[in-house]
């Protein structure tokens, strides 16, 4: 009996981080092996702040891939002091397709990023006029706030006002992770779209302390209870064009996870499009897979969509314990599980 198998449009990864050096070469051939191309993430540290930065972290990128077709979609970090010159040069670069919005001390390396997103509205303004993305993580900041409410909280005091303020300015409110963000996206404008990440399909927050403390399942925003995964899951088998894949893959050592502060971020790269074909096929709609894959991104972007395909395959394999970092290791996401889906080469 031939196996199952599946082929789709290639897809891209519209949320990933890559970071530099040494971490760089080891993560980025599992991308550029499924994706056509990703929206990569400016939180360097220092951050990428400019166009000029950008450039030379986009050929460190380019020479990580070196063989492959794979294209880097760069973004810039934006600042209390972003310019709206700055946004001028983005759009004259052509290679530039966002800025990330941080709110300062967010997540990991966010504290160059804006304190208040009023300091940002001259920026704003030249990113609507230059029909540049605004990428956001969602999340309120202030230290009061119940970790499991922040994001809720950030569409009631900034996204909506912001949503008003500038009704043109295109937003991929990302890695969405709560029933609040999947209803206000269904109810928004064409202008907004959001990403989700395989982890916040996958998991609750239980997953977090099942049996012990599990610092490789901790990631920001952090994983919801399970009505708020259950609202995901809805949004993807209603096949709204409003939604698309972002990995949110993101690395950091083994030790810096499994440490007394851990670092937030879940690396997905090695198994991205086999995990999210898993959870389509689960819940009946892996006619759905390919668009939100392959077409709801570009279309959303304004990119043209991918020529090549990519087939799957109906076929059991155990993801590793640990790949290498740099010097060091990663543990990736469902480290030792059964996936139950391949891409083939
Ligand atoms: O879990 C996360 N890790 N969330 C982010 O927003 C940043 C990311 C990282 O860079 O490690
Ligand atoms: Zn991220």
């Amino acid at each position: 009996m031939t196996k199952k198998q599946l082929t789709i449009t290639q897809p891209d990864d519209w949320h990933l981080h890559l970071r530099d050096g040494q971490a760089l070469n080891s993560v980025a051939l599992f991308t550029a092996k499924q994706f056509a191309r990703a929206i990569i993430m400016p939180n360097l540290n220092p951050p990428v702040t400019t166009v000029v930065r950008a450039v030379e972290y986009l050929d460190e990128i380019l020479a990580a891939v070196e063989g492959t077709d794979f294209e880097p979609l760069m973004t810039l970090y934006l600042t209390d002091n972003t310019s709206p010159e700055e946004i001028i040069a983005a759009r004259k670069s052509c290679f530039i397709k966002g800025l990330k919005l941080y709110p300062a001390g967010a997540t990991t390396n966010s504290d160059a990023g804006v304190t208040d997103i009023s300091h940002c509205y001259k920026t704003l303004e030249e990113m609507q006029k230059a029909g540049l993305p605004l990428l956001i993580h969602g999340e309120a900041t202030s230290p009061d706030i119940d970790v499991f409410d922040r994001e809720k909280v950030f569409i009631d005091k900034t996204l909506i006002p912001l949503t008003q303020k500038f009704p043109d300015l295109k937003i991929v409110f990302e890695h969405i992770t709560t029933k609040e963000a999947a209803d206000f996206v269904l109810q928004a404008s064409d202008k907004l779209a959001a990403t989700i990440t395989p982890q916040h399909l996958l998991l609750n927050r239980n997953a977090l302390f099942q049996g012990g403390l599990q610092p490789h399942n901790y990631c920001l925003p952090v994983l919801k209870r399970d009505t708020h995964r259950q609202a995901l899951l809805k949004v993807i088998r209603s096949g709204s064009n409003k939604f698309f894949l972002g990995t949110d893959s993101a690395p950091h050592t083994k030790h810096k996870k499994e440490s007394a502060c851990g670092c937030a971020g879940i690396f997905s790269a090695h198994a991205a499009i086999e995990i999210y074909t898993s959870i389509f096929e689960e819940q009946g709609v892996l006619d759905k897979l390919e668009a939100f894959a392959s077409f709801n991104g570009p279309d959303f972007y304004g990119l043209p969509r991918n020529s090549k395909t990519i087939t799957l395959v109906k076929e059991d394999w155990q993801v590793p314990d640990e790949y290498s970092l740099g010097s060091d290791t990663l543990v990736p996401f469902l480290a030792g599980q059964t996936i139950h889906w391949k891409m083939s080469a």
